[in-house]
């Protein structure tokens, strides 16, 4: 006899191999860091914010469809902008059903600061790799703000936030760099009465501080980078709607970018690309290992630092990246890693155990895919070491992406180089975060395709 099943997409195996040099202008999407925090920006301010260059993945129609649900109207014109309609720092209500916010890590720890400020009740939850990542970095400083969480063995989704809107005031030092921390306090912050401080003994990317001051709250940045960065966040702020613009996706770039510098003769152009100093740590360590960067027309756009950059193919040479810039290129190991199985030498990447803590156990993942491939690594709780021959790697391998995107492109990048194709199990969660990137890699002339 036949059971009933619940249908659920198969997955789809996508496979990269050795072509032609890329050429051409790639337009990549929108950040995903900045969008996120667009969406949440503009549902705390008064008024309509429009926002041009919104990266449309599933993580951030995670965010949007989580503010529908706490009463902050966004909207999709057909030109792609998008709308959101603030309700003031306090004014969310609480939602009808839990919140699904899929794979994305950003959105549950950032609306965890969100739901922290307002006088109700919401359970966060997400996908099975959502559901192992770690929550007790925020439920711990939320906690201490006033806020009442319970989460699954004490600090995973999913989670009860029951805010309020007159919050404690704290100063916390943050024990891990980490963005999302600091947003999720600067989220709550804004429904405390009084100054809000965070610690940060290594900088991490400032996009919630740079988007607050630009919709007009208070914030002073103070402190020398090394002994610790105060950020002093006044409370109860009137945001106010401005439209925003978004740059391009740094780390969505840097896969079109290490592509170009390993395929031999390949030139390609990345406009409007974010160069927030916080995120541009694999740029300056591409440099370091001898690509051909070319950074112009460098601007400014809603607070945030823009330039278009210029990528041509040539050879590159190991490094060691410092512990200390880990957080500037966090989700770039990956492609990195990429970059070095195909340099001559070796590349020490340290104090990257925050890896391990990711969408999936990246150092894990990519220590045994680049192995699977030929490549010879090291392998260390919180560090791995690539050694590169100078020639392309076998190949040849078909890689587990484990319901992660950044793994799922990175695989892909390497098989344009290898000797025999490289095969990744699912690229669904490509969607997360860059929805274009096979037919945008495509349209540079690189050779992926569906595995059927
Ligand atoms: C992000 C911060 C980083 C990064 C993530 C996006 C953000 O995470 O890995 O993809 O938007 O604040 P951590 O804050 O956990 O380092």
């Amino acid at each position: 006899m036949l059971k009933a099943t619940t249908a659920r997409p198969l997955p789809t195996p996508l496979s990269a191999r050795r072509g032609s040099p890329l050429s051409g202008t790639a337009f990549v999407p929108g950040d995903k860091s900045i969008s996120h925090r667009a969406l949440m920006i503009g549902a705390l301010a008064v008024g309509k914010t429009k926002i041009s260059g919104l990266l449309d993945s599933e993580d951030v129609r995670a965010t949007a469809r989580a503010l529908g649900a706490l009463g902050a109207t966004t909207l999709r014109s057909e030109d792609g902008t998008w709308h959101v309609c603030g309700t003031g720092v306090a004014g969310l209500r609480a939602p009808d059903d839990v919140i699904n916010v899929g794979n994305s890590g950003t959105s549950a720890r950032l609306l965890a600061g969100l739901i922290a400020g307002q006088p109700i009740s919401a359970v966060v939850t997400g996908d099975a790799s959502l559901r192992r990542r770690p929550m007790a970095r925020v439920i711990e400083p939320l906690q201490r703000m006033g806020v009442r969480i319970e989460a699954r063995n004490g600090g995973c989704l999913p989670m009860t936030v029951t805010g309020a809107s007159d919050l404690i005031s704290i100063e916390y030092k943050l024990p891990v760099p980490s963005a999302q921390v600091k947003s999720a306090l600067l989220l709550a912050g804004l429904a405390a009465s009084g100054k809000t401080t965070i610690v940060e003994s290594q900088p991490t990317r400032d996009h919630s501080e740079r988007m607050l001051r630009y919709f007009g709250a208070e914030i002073e940045v103070s402190g020398d980078i090394r002994e610790g960065q105060r950020i002093v966040l006044t409370g109860q702020p009137e945001l106010k709607s401005r439209p925003l613009i978004v740059p391009t996706d740094p780390s969505s770039a840097a896969f079109a970018a290490v592509a170009t510098c390993l395929i031999p003769d390949s030139l390609v152009n990345l406009p409007g690309i974010c160069t927030n100093p916080e995120r541009t740590g694999l740029y300056l360590t591409l440099q370091e290992m001898g690509a051909h960067l070319d950074w112009s027309n460098e601007r400014e756009d809603c607070g945030e630092p823009v330039a278009d950059l210029t990528v041509k193919a040539g050879p590159l040479s190991g490094v060691a990246v410092p512990a200390e810039r880990a957080p500037s290129m966090i989700d770039e190991y990956p492609i990195l890693g990429v970059a070095a199985a195909c340099a001559e030498g070796k590349t020490v990447m340290r104090g990257i155990g925050e890896l391990r803590v990711k969408e999936s156990d990246r150092l894990g993942a990519m220590a045994r895919g680049l192995s699977a491939c030929g490549v010879r690594v090291e392998e260390a709780p919180d560090a791995l070491i690539v050694y590169g021959t100078g020639k392309p790697p076998t190949g040849g391998a078909k890689v587990a992406v484990g319901l992660d995107h950044r793994i799922a492109m990175s695989f892909l990048i390497l098989g344009l180089v290898t000797e025999k194709p490289i095969t990744v199990d699912d690229g669904r969660p490509i969607d997360s975060s860059f929805p274009s990137f096979t037919p945008l890699m495509r349209g540079l002339g690189a050779n992926i395709a569906s595995v059927i």
